[in-house]
């Protein structure tokens, strides 16, 4: 994930701005860049860890008091030099590093070239400082033009720039992409993140969406979108810097599914390429989902979802089985890669193999990853870099580029209007913290749990059950509800905690009839159920509810449920939740 620092301070600020864009790095990154205001600026930037291009470039050698530095994880473009941030003006007088999209970049990097401007990178941040120095050019300072520039930006942004015109100052702004201030005695700063900063000060102001702030040596001034002054409190942090990197949480799995409902709002913005990239399909006949572990349950529900709604014939495969399956491919299939990493070795294989005979297409969330440069077309889900080895946002984001996928497949402006009013609903997902605690605790001591749904939430039962045992070695089983009966049933007894999701639609009293005879043979039952489910009462106070949904949009949502049970159960167990035993977070071996 891109991340920001910018120091106006009283001695050389190279060395700073890199020791505190480093405390960014557990983020995950691919490029690194600084730039420092003198009578000119002063760029040095690469691809690669900070370290690596440091001993090429010597990154902390560079004059100036004021600057500012960014780590870049491609969204727009490769991760090269060319595409690191900062980047300038066609004078080189201004700089900018930007974390965030820039949704009408298009529009504007067409304007620009129009009236002359040359861009040197593939990125959507190039059209700030053009658009800067456009606005300086027609006689603006720094501060106006930025104002200027902000009000024509469609998408979310933190910006810090500098300019050789007015060397004394950084201005930032700030909308739907984290943006703090920090005060001291030795230097005043901005960052993406309070961790990038914390060495310097515990003295933190937090700018809200359309603020813009400037920095200087006499302390900052923050304004709205009109340059209206805004007084703004003065937070002291507390947490230790290991806290700080992971934003106040105890663990890189909780901060991750906390994420979760900012993750539905970006990956459904990036609804118009998804809509272009159908567009570029050859004619097929067949689908073919390849993935492995959590990718894989997202990509079955991918196969409910086409089946029922476009009825082309789709199956699923294990990347680890695709060579076995390969004889039938042709070229009226389209076979799709769902990875998170774009690394799994298994994947990897799989897609050499299909790219022979069939168009492929990727849904990937690390840009520029090997997968996404052996496919035919590459979809990126927008989840920001996933550190805890449990996926669980990029799971999200990962079906809700299967849900758009399918709406376009099928020109379904139903399941699309569906897919936004999720939006709305997301606030609701998390306020069950307390409640899955103490199911936890009762459930920590289990051996083997159930967890059992039907249709669209089968594979919810199953990544739950994947969860389960990835992070607390308890045993989990997911299986479809109908299918107890026809031998795990056997299994049931007290000891054995049973998960039911049962969202409504047409498979409710199917499951509910399901989870009935699963409690007359004694198990505990534990139902994840909608808001105004009253029939559920008598599975007492085991009930998690979520928004009122249908079945075919609830794998979104009721997931978090069990993504949080599983959490909690591994704290209970005093295990590392992030770090599981015998795992990792890539698997590059077959
Ligand atoms: O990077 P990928 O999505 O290709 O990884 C596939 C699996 O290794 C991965 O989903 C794994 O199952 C997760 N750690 C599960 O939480």
């Amino acid at each position: 994930m891109c991340g920001i620092v910018g120091c106006v301070l009283n001695k050389k600020a190279a060395p700073t701005i890199i020791d505190s864009i480093k405390k960014l790095e557990y983020r995950g990154y691919d490029s690194v860049g600084i730039a420092t205001v003198t009578d000119k600026i002063n760029v040095k930037k690469g691809s690669g860890k900070i370290d690596e291009v440091d001993s090429k470039i010597n990154l902390k050698d560079i004059d100036g008091n004021i600057g500012i530095a960014h780590v870049r994880w491609a969204t727009h473009g490769n991760p090269t030099t060319e595409n690191a941030h900062p980047h300038c003006d066609c004078k080189n007088k201004i700089s900018v590093v930007h974390n965030g999209i820039i949704e009408n970049y298009k529009e504007l990097y067409q304007e620009l070239k129009n009236e002359g401007h040359v861009f040197k990178s593939e990125t959507d941040t190039e059209v700030i400082p053009h658009l800067i120095e456009k606005y300086m050019d027609e006689g603006q300072d720094l501060l106006t033009a930025t104002q200027s520039t902000v009000k024509r930006l469609i998408g979310s942004y933190a910006l810090a720039i500098i300019s050789s015109d007015e060397p004394d100052k950084i201005i930032g702004a700030r909308n739907e992409s984290p943006l703090i201030a920090g005060i001291s005695e030795n230097g005043n700063y901005l960052a993406s993140d309070v961790p990038a900063i914390l060495s310097e000060t515990n003295q933190i102001i937090y700018l809200e969406d359309k603020e813009i702030i400037q920095v200087d040596k006499n302390g900052i001034k923050i304004m709205d979108l009109d340059l209206n002054p805004i007084e703004k409190e003065v937070t002291t942090i507390t947490w230790d810097p290991e806290m700080a990197e992971k934003g106040g949480f105890d663990h890189f799995m909780i901060k991750e599914i906390y994420e979760e409902p900012q993750i539905i709002k970006d990956t459904l913005s990036e609804e118009n390429k998804i809509k272009e990239i159908v567009k570029r399909f050859k004619n097929f006949n067949r689908i073919c989902f390849v993935a492995c572990g959590t990718s894989y349950h997202a990509s079955l529900i991918g196969e409910y979802l086409i089946e029922s709604k476009i009825g082309i014939p789709t199956e699923v495969i294990l990347a680890s089985e695709f060579e076995y399956f390969k004889k039938t491919l042709d070229d009226h299939t389209l076979v799709i890669f769902v990875t998170q990493s774009g690394e799994t070795a298994d994947t990897i294989k799989a897609l050499k193999i299909a790219k022979k005979k069939s168009e492929t297409l990727a849904i990937v969330n690390v840009v520029g990853s090997s997968i996404t440069r052996e496919a035919d077309h590459v979809i990126y889900t927008r989840a920001g870099p996933e550190i805890g080895v449990a996926a669980t946002k990029t799971y999200i984001s990962q079906l809700i580029c299967i849900y758009l996928l399918v709406a376009y497949l099928d020109e379904n402006q139903e399941l699309l209007d569906k897919l936004h009013s999720l939006s709305g609903l997301t606030e609701e997902l998390l306020t069950k913290e307390k409640q899955i605690q103490t199911i936890a605790k009762k459930y920590s001591k289990a051996k083997d749990f159930f967890y059992i749904g039907r249709g669209f939430n089968y594979p919810t039962a199953l990544e739950g059950a994947l969860k389960l045992k990835e992070i607390t070695y308890i045993h989990g089983e997911g299986y479809p509800a109908g299918e107890l009966k026809h031998g795990p049933l056997a299994l049931i007894d007290d000891n054995i905690p049973v998960v039911g999701i049962l969202p409504p639609g047409p498979s409710y009293n199917k499951t509910y009839n399901n989870l009935q005879e699963i409690r007359a043979r004694g198990a505990d039952v534990i139902i994840l159920g909608a808001n105004n489910d009253t029939q559920i009462s008598d599975f007492e106070d085991k009930l998690l509810f979520n928004p009122i949904i249908d079945e075919e949009l609830a794998p979104l949502l009721y997931i978090i449920d069990l993504q949080l049970l599983a959490y909690y159960i591994s704290i209970e167990k005093n295990i590392d939740p992030d770090k599981p035993k015998n795992l990792a977070k890539s698997v590059t071996v077959e």
